[in-house]
């Protein structure tokens, strides 16, 4: 939610800066796209220079193309997803403070803003905006004019700041310098060779750096073009810890494809792959050895409750079936949200799995944090690196899905699936539920997997073309059973946020328990079958809730696993997917739901990779 970003470069003054904050908001702009700003800075100038414009990251890019801003050393910029006012032009950021000298970029919601604002007006400071960050401008501005130090004037206010915030400031009288603060969301800082970058994230930067260096919670960092300083906010020096981005900017590119979710529905045989990757020892057997964990703690949990948001609960909701297979162990599945604000039995045996590609989400920090307060180990699942919930957990267990840019997820759900699979995996095995002959056996069929995802792809043109003739439908049904529910529920979702269409996922035996009375002649509804070669009845029963909806005049798009013929006669298309065991199955089946969604949304018009109202990254309550 919001994007940003900093950079300061050498000493005279260039292009440089405004070039970088802008490559860095483009790689953003899934954050947040309301509108978006820069704020530049040079020495011998008595003001900031800023620019900003409401709509699309573009509209920014055609006023700077109109009226070029001059060269700096340093710079900030934004792309908002807004909170309090309007998405215009005024309460877009950068904000300005003290006749221009000041400029300040937020991520966050600073929910004490009212009370603030009263006492800057009563002291005759005159607002421009609605929003709650143009408080934290004028208030550093005025610490700057009594302290003369950026970094000290940043930390006197944060102390005073209520909410969450990541804060960027520039100011006209130290032009070498960008000072940042973070408090509850997220900030980044990128290592080049003689000029340092700040982002929301390593995407910012990924194009000219692939070092990093983590922020911890309540941190001010300062930065020249050679030097970061990062300090706590009662303004002792801290280490921030450094990483390596494992991905490259190429990653972040769209790859030849029309759009980044469909590149990244394409990613998803290696996310997959490379998520098993290097979780077994040499021979071949599982080995996570970097989920660090005292594996005591791990005998001895009796419940797990995996909490996490949207589609990384669904991921969840699909992991449950397995986990609990294989380790026979409770495993309840609980919107972060939700958990955080009901008093759920928590103690020091029970582990959280915290679900997140972000790792910023952050009802599922506060889950994270409540949980740990009563007790709970939490392992989190999280595919960005640097970023909050993993520092926040006991352990954590990286999905290797590479960055993901489209705001509707794709390749993380199967990424949390395969990393939760082998959580489950690694459980049994150390719990004793299962013979290592037995993991080997599921691991197989795992690695097996990529190539069969690989292969639905291959099939997709039957879906697309299903999709286009759909584009004015105007509600769409999802039925699963068992794993296939998740799937359904995410099949909806998908098509929710992308396509702007009613779209609701249920479990198929809950049909006759009231949404049968949907269905009317023409309703499409899709159906995710399970194996036939599965050992209970759970085929034959997803069967007869098709024949009884056919009987009603649904349509029915039903996804099969090849052979099952069974089907054919109650299905107006069949949506063909390899054989697999039920519990990896929905690594296939809600791959043609995601192209399907991706597909109608593009023949609609609308833009997949940034539906209206969303955000890629929830830094808010
Ligand atoms: C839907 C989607 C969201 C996220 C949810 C959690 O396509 O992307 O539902 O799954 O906001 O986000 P993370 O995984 O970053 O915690």
């Amino acid at each position: 939610m919001c994007g940003i970003v900093g950079y300061v470069g050498s000493s005279s003054v260039t292009s440089r800066p405004l070039e970088v904050v802008v490559a860095g908001l483009r790689r953003l702009e899934y954050r947040g796209y309301d509108s978006a700003g820069v704020a530049l800075v040079a020495p011998g100038t008595d003001h900031v220079i800023a620019a900003k414009k409401a709509g699309k990251l573009v509209n920014l890019i055609e006023e700077l193309e109109a009226r070029p801003l001059p060269d700096a050393t340093a710079a900030i910029g934004h792309t908002r997803w807004a909170t309090h006012g309007a998405p215009t032009d005024v309460n877009a950021h950068p904000h300005l403070a003290d006749g221009g000298k000041l400029a300040i970029i937020h991520n966050g919601i600073v929910e004490n803003y009212a009370l603030l604002k009263l006492e800057l007006v009563a002291e005759g400071v005159e607002f421009l905006s609605e929003t709650d960050t143009e408080v934290a401008a004028h208030l550093v501005a005025r610490a700057y004019d009594a302290c003369g130090d950026l970094t000290e004037a940043m930390r006197q206010v944060v102390l005073r700041l209520e909410g969450a915030f990541t804060l960027l400031a520039v100011h006209a009288d130290q032009p070498d310098l960008v000072v940042g603060a973070r408090h509850d969301s997220p900030l980044v800082v990128g290592l080049g060779e003689g000029e340092n970058f700040l982002g929301s994230d390593v995407a910012a930067f990924i194009a000219y750096t692939r070092e990093a260096l983590e922020l911890g919670q309540d941190e001010i960092v300062t930065l020249t073009s050679s030097s970061v300083t990062v300090t706590d906010f009662a303004g002792n020096v801290v280490e921030p810890k450094r990483f390596t981005v494992d991905w490259d900017a190429e990653a972040a590119e769209k790859g030849g494809f029309a759009s980044f979710m469909d590149k990244e529905i394409h990613d998803q045989p290696k996310a997959v792959a490379d998520t098993l990757l290097g979780r077994t020892d040499l021979k071949g057997r599982l080995a996570l050895d970097d989920l660090r964990i005292d594996e005591a703690v791990l005998r001895s949990i009796d419940k797990i409750i995996v909490v996490a948001c949207g589609t990384a609960a669904y991921s969840g909701h699909v992991a449950k079936y397995a986990i609990e297979h294989w380790c026979r162990i409770p495993v309840e599945v609980e919107l972060a949200h939700e958990f955080r604000y009901r008093d759920p039995v928590v103690n020091e045996k029970t582990l959280v799995v915290a679900v997140t590609q972000s790792g910023e989400t952050m009802d599922t920090l506060m889950a994270v944090r409540h949980a740990r307060e009563q007790g709970a180990k939490v392992i989190s699942i999280v595919n960005t690196h640097g970023s909050t919930i993993p520092r926040e957990s006991d352990a954590v267990l990286y999905t290797h899905a590479g960055p993901e840019i489209a705001v509707a997820s794709t390749k993380a759900f199967l990424a949390q699936i395969t990393a939760a699979y082998l959580l489950g995996l690694y459980l049994a095995q150390l719990r004793g539920n299962k013979f290592p002959d037995e993991i080997d056996e599921i691991l197989d069929e795992l690695r097996a997997m990529p190539a069969k995802i690989q292969e639905v792809l291959d099939r997709g043109a039957r879906v697309r073309e299903i999709a286009r003739w759909m584009a004015d439908t105007s509600s769409v049904l999802f039925l699963g059973r068992h794993v296939g529910f998740p799937v359904a529920l995410e099949g909806a979702l998908k098509l929710k946020e992308l396509a702007y269409i009613h779209a609701e996922g249920f479990a198929a035996g809950e049909l006759k328990h009231g949404p049968i009375a949907l269905i009317e002649p023409g309703q499409p509804v899709f159906v995710i079958v399970p194996s036939p070669r599965g050992r209970d009845s759970l085929h034959a029963k997803v069967i007869s809730n098709i024949q009884e909806i056919r009987a009603r005049g649904a349509r029915t798009l039903v996804i099969a696993e090849d052979g099952d013929e069974a089907v054919v006669p109650y299905a107006d298309e069949v949506f063909w997917v390899p054989q697999a065991p039920t519990l990896l199955a929905p690594l296939l089946t809600v791959v043609p739901l995601q192209l399907f969604a991706c597909e109608l949304s593009t023949a609609r018009g609308l833009d997949v990779d940034q539906p209206r109202n969303l955000a890629k990254s929830v830094t808010v309550e």
